[in-house]
């Protein structure tokens, strides 16, 4: 089964309401010619509002960065699935590492919000990865394993493949410079296709989607997407600059769109 690529921008704590125009406005026209690959800009909630509205009628997905799993109440400083869907919010980052690791998600939380999503027609895009400490222990498959199933756990039987994308961002290569290796990057995400295929069987394996992320950028996105697990990327500095955000794009959908410098 044919899966389609996903390439995404994850700004995290980055630009104003301005900026934002200014980067929509200049990816609009070039996410046009994209048939082919699914666009996704996951912007802070500030600028959510703003960005939903203007990508209204073209293919790119608006999407937050994070959300709480409850409609509404007492969770001071949190947004809910039902707001992001009121803005047109498509998609949002679940279990991203800097919100593990520097706010205390655990995978509890993080397979909560997977379920919720779900449920609420967000498309939720799960980020799992290791530490260096990890990798070099020989741990890197107990974490990613551990990190998926109990994200599983949650996740209602019936729900397909397509209704959840994993992006594989071990912890060392984010905003490092240091990429993982193709190699790498198509021996774990692999290695989750299958775990994927073992639980919940070859429909959902072969349909879900798998990125990577750490350190993606135009002078490396050609031998990662070339991976045969790779299913795209979720891009953190390297999207920030709308050139280089639309090389990706270009790449992942095989076009000779010129290479940002
Ligand atoms: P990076 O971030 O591309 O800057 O390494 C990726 C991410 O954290 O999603």
């Amino acid at each position: 089964m044919a899966r389609k690529p996903m390439m995404a921008a994850n700004w995290k704590m980055n630009k104003t309401v301005r900026e934002a125009q200014d980067y929509v406005a200049a990816l609009l026209p070039r996410a046009e010619d994209s048939e082919g690959v699914d666009i996704a800009v996951f912007v802070p909630f500030t600028c959510l509002h703003e960005v939903a509205r203007m990508v209204e009628d073209s293919d790119v997905v608006a999407g937050a960065q994070n959300f709480y799993p409850e409609d509404s109440g007492s969770y001071t400083g949190e947004v809910s699935a039902p707001m992001l869907l009121d803005l047109g919010v498509g998609a949002v980052v679940v279990g991203h590492s800097e919100r593990r690791e520097i706010f205390g998600e655990d995978d509890e939380l993080v397979a909560r919000k997977t379920a919720k999503a779900i449920e609420s027609g967000l498309l939720p895009v799960v980020c799992i990865g290791e530490t260096k400490e990890e990798r070099d222990g020989g741990q890197m498959w107990d974490k990613v394993s551990g990190q998926v199933k109990r994200v599983l756990e949650e996740v209602p039987d019936d729900v397909g493949g397509e209704q959840i994308v994993f992006a594989y961002e071990p912890i060392w290569a984010i905003g490092t410079g240091d990429t993982a290796s193709p190699e790498d990057a198509q021996d774990a995400i692999g290695q989750i296709r299958d775990l994927l295929r073992d639980l919940k069987g070859d429909g959902f394996a072969d349909s879900v989607r798998i990125l990577y992320g750490g350190s993606m950028k135009p002078e490396n996105v050609d031998e990662i997407i070339a991976q045969e697990d790779v299913d795209g990327g979720l891009v953190g500095g390297a999207s920030l600059d709308v050139e280089s955000f639309t090389a990706l794009i270009g790449a992942t959908q095989g076009s000779d769109w010129p290479v940002a410098e």
